[in-house]
């Protein structure tokens, strides 16, 4: 999927030529999409373009990959035992750069909906950020702010991206609207300063049952960060997206 687009960044970076269409240089592979090959080639692509992307490409706006900064995520629970909202700010994440793509598919026969999934795994991420949180779990009201880490091994999960063709001056572009991740995840460390605001015991208590039950935790809280991350990998997505044509990025020959 990525050899067109990244082809066209890499050229735009390179020799920048504002009125002319990015030239495409031979770092990856072409990706016919008639071709029988077609996905096997994109997961070829897609996992050159990790590391060709790893540490970003400024001249495109386009933020390193490994670490990932993400400057803000908003998460809203609301569940019968707890009502929790939660901001994630200044996120650092590590690892992303060691993702093993382990297939491609793509469905783009109908332009109103149009599907490309990436199986993936990861062997180990870590993320470090500052938090801030309000409501209440049960009864007890809690409110933290501090900072928080959270180390994961073993990710694997599916990378589901659906868009529609939309067409501006004449040019069709792929529009992403939906980005979902849900990852499985083997195991998990959490980390949390300050969560109940100058009650140590507390805070000991909360991380200690938290890394005894991420599992389910982890499991309840998942479908409220898809949200913030749908959002926000749509934006990343959609720089790329919407600046090179759909038939430059997916080519029918
Ligand atoms: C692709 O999507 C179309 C409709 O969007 C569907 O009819 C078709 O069966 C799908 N093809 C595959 C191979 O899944
Ligand atoms: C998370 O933060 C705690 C406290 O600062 C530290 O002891 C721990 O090593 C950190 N974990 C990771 C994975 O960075």
């Amino acid at each position: 999927m990525l050899r067109f687009m990244l082809a066209a960044l890499l050229a735009t970076s390179t020799f920048a030529a504002p009125s002319a269409r990015p030239q495409l240089p031979q770092v990856f592979e072409p990706c016919p999409t008639s071709s029988p090959d077609f996905e096997a080639c994109a997961k070829r692509n897609l996992q050159k373009g990790v590391a060709v992307l790893s540490d970003g490409l400024p001249a495109v706006d386009f933020p390193p990959l490994d670490p990932l900064f993400v400057p803000e995520l908003l998460l809203d629970y609301r569940g019968n035992e707890a009502d929790v909202k939660m901001i994630i700010r200044n996120s650092e994440t590590r690892g992303l750069k060691d993702v093993d793509i382990l297939s491609f598919r793509a469905n783009l026969s109908d332009p109103s909906n149009m599907v490309i999934e990436v199986d993936f795994r990861i062997p180990a991420l870590v993320i470090k950020g500052e938090y801030k949180t309000q409501g209440k779990i049960i009864s007890f009201p809690i409110g933290g702010k501090g900072v928080y880490n959270i180390s994961m091994r073993d990710l694997t999960g599916t990378w589901t991206v659906r868009g529609d063709l939309v067409t501006v001056d004449g040019e069709e572009y792929l529009k992403v609207r939906h980005v979902n991740v849900l990852p499985e995840v083997g195991d998990m460390q959490v980390y949390a300063s300050n969560l109940f605001t100058g009650n140590d015991e507390l805070d000991k208590a909360a991380l200690r049952f938290a890394n005894l039950y991420w599992p389910t935790i982890y499991k309840e809280l998942l479908p409220y960060a898809d949200e913030g991350w749908d959002k926000f990998l749509r934006g990343q997505l959609n720089k790329f997206f919407l600046k090179f044509p759909f038939r430059a990025i997916f080519p029918e020959n």
